[in-house]
């Protein structure tokens, strides 16, 4: 049995004023599966007695959480009903689906009431209306994220009835009773640089995600001796068209506790793949015996992010990054971006790496790269002039003192 709550959001200006943002949280037992926020407005064209009308009203910020909500079972799916309006009932209301990795809304539907005169004055006809519409497109969002879209989207629910939504933060399928720190971000709401854009040429900056946080990777062969290590925090650049035609890069944290880790060893090739519910990445490594020195030499990804129509799909087989000695860790402290291809590349941080030759499964000495070498060459050079500048300022005074004391030796 679903129990609702409908709360207000502006408190000091009340609800009367139908302002906007409606907030909304579904409870089932004790666990709420679909909380947040959203404004809505309609526009409606109604027969009237002379004619027709359009009304264009907002989603009322006393809108609350009716009884036909529910978290929904194997068969039903969750539903937020929104009802509204004083004498008469309206109820706007949002089905959902998802599946291993996305929800989404798939079914938007709306019942009026013609017969609300405040609403539709002078309307020829009394009585509900049904409108609804299949809108799988319109929000999804990553499972276990919350969805965030500022921006407006109208969608039309039949020839007379057109819905606007805006301020839209909300999630479904929830596994706390608090909206997840991780947001999928509408694809609307990611600025775009150019004005009057043609489609899938444009490049925008996306929101510039925080440090990913480090991971801690490892690959263990058959015998359970541990062969690639890997320590790094690692943020995905992918270029592509948006499932609203524009081209976008956007950055994706890899996040160490939702990767799972696999990869395999040998002796001159060993591998390691890195997955989590939208991404699969793979690095490998090979080693030349003659030079004593192994190297990142592919890269591959694939991709479905929720802003992606299609699977993205990239790599590359002929790199070699990240050199480094036999027997020691590749090690660079500041941030390198490894670029694959023009559409993708990967941002490192904090990174430790050692895919060969590791021994008691901890990391050999360290060997640091050269943006870190050249790091730890300008405090070196620093402290030197300084050094070099107090010896000076030292044989001067005593050069001076010297002197001093012989001047007054001749009084
Ligand atoms: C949503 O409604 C709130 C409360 O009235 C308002 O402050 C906010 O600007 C609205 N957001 C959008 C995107 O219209
Ligand atoms: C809800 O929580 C209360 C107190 O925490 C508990 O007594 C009750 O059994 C719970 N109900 C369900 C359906 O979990
Ligand atoms: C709904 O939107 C369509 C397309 O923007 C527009 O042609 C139509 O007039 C709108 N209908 C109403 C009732 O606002
Ligand atoms: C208005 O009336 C016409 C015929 O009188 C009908 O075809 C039309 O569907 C009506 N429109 C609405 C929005 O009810
Ligand atoms: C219908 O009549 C009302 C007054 O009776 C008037 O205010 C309204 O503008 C008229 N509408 C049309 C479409 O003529
Ligand atoms: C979402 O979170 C819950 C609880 O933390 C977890 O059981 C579930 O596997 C997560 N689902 C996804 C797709 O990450
Ligand atoms: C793993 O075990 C197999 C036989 O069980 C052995 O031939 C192989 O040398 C072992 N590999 C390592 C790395 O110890
Ligand atoms: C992401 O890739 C694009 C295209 O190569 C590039 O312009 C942008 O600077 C990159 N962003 C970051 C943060 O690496
Ligand atoms: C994963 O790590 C993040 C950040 O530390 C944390 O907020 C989140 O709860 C963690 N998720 C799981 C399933 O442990
Ligand atoms: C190893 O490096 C040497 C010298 O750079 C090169 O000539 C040789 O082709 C490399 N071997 C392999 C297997 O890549
Ligand atoms: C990642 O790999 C798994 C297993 O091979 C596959 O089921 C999944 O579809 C892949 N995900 C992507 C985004 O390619
Ligand atoms: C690395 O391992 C290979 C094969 O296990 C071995 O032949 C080689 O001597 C090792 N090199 C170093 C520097 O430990």
């Amino acid at each position: 049995m679903a129990r609702a709550a409908g709360v207000c959001w502006t408190l000091l200006m009340g609800c009367v004023f139908a302002a906007h943002a409606v907030t909304f949280e579904v409870i089932d037992g004790n666990s709420t599966c679909i909380k947040g926020e959203l404004n809505a407005s309609f526009s409606i064209s109604y027969n009237t007695t002379n004619g027709t009308s359009v009304s264009v009203f907002a989603l009322p910020a006393s809108a609350s959480v009716s009884e036909r909500s529910s978290c929904g079972s194997a068969a039903v799916p969750p539903e937020l009903a929104l009802v509204f309006g004083d004498t008469h009932t309206h109820t706007l209301s949002l089905l959902f689906s998802r599946d291993q990795r996305l929800y989404r809304v798939s079914n938007i539907s709306l019942q009026y009431n013609l017969s609300d005169g405040d609403i539709f004055p002078q309307s020829s006809s009394a009585g509900v209306q049904s409108v609804m519409a299949s809108v799988s497109e319109l929000m999804s969002a990553r499972l276990n994220s919350t969805y965030r879209c500022v921006s407006s989207s109208s969608i039309s629910l039949s020839a007379a009835v057109n819905l606007t939504l805006s301020g839209v933060q909300m999630e479904a399928y929830m596994s706390s009773a608090n909206l997840s720190a991780d947001e999928s971000v509408c694809s609307a709401d990611q600025p775009s640089t150019t004005v009057a854009p043609p489609p899938s040429t444009t490049t925008s900056p996306p929101p510039i995600p925080p440090v990913p946080e480090r991971g801690n990777y490892s690959v263990t062969d058959g015998n359970g001796t541990v062969c690639v290590l890997a320590l790094m925090g690692l943020q995905l650049n992918i270029t592509h068209t948006t499932t609203q035609n524009q081209s976008v890069s956007e950055l994706m944290n890899l996040q160490p506790n939702q990767t799972t880790v696999s990869g395999s060893c040998g002796v001159t090739e060993s591998s390691l793949r890195l997955s989590d519910e939208t991404t699969n990445l793979t690095f490998s490594f090979t080693m030349n015996s003659t030079t004593q020195k192994y190297y990142l030499s592919a890269v591959s990804v694939s991709a479905l992010w929720p802003d992606m129509s299609v699977v993205f799909e990239a790599g590359n087989t002929s790199l070699s990054a990240l050199q480094c000695s036999v027997g020691r860790s590749y090690v660079c402290s500041a941030q390198q971006m490894l670029s694959v291809t023009p559409v993708f590349s990967i941002n490192t941080f904090r990174l430790q790496l050692q895919p060969f030759n590791i021994t008691a499964n901890r990391f050999s000495t360290a060997e640091e790269c050269r943006v870190d070498q050249e790091n730890m060459l300008i405090p070196i050079i620093v402290g030197a002039a300084l050094a070099g500048l107090v010896l000076i300022v030292l044989v001067a005074y005593l050069i001076g003192r010297k002197r001093t004391h012989a001047g007054y030796q001749t009084i």
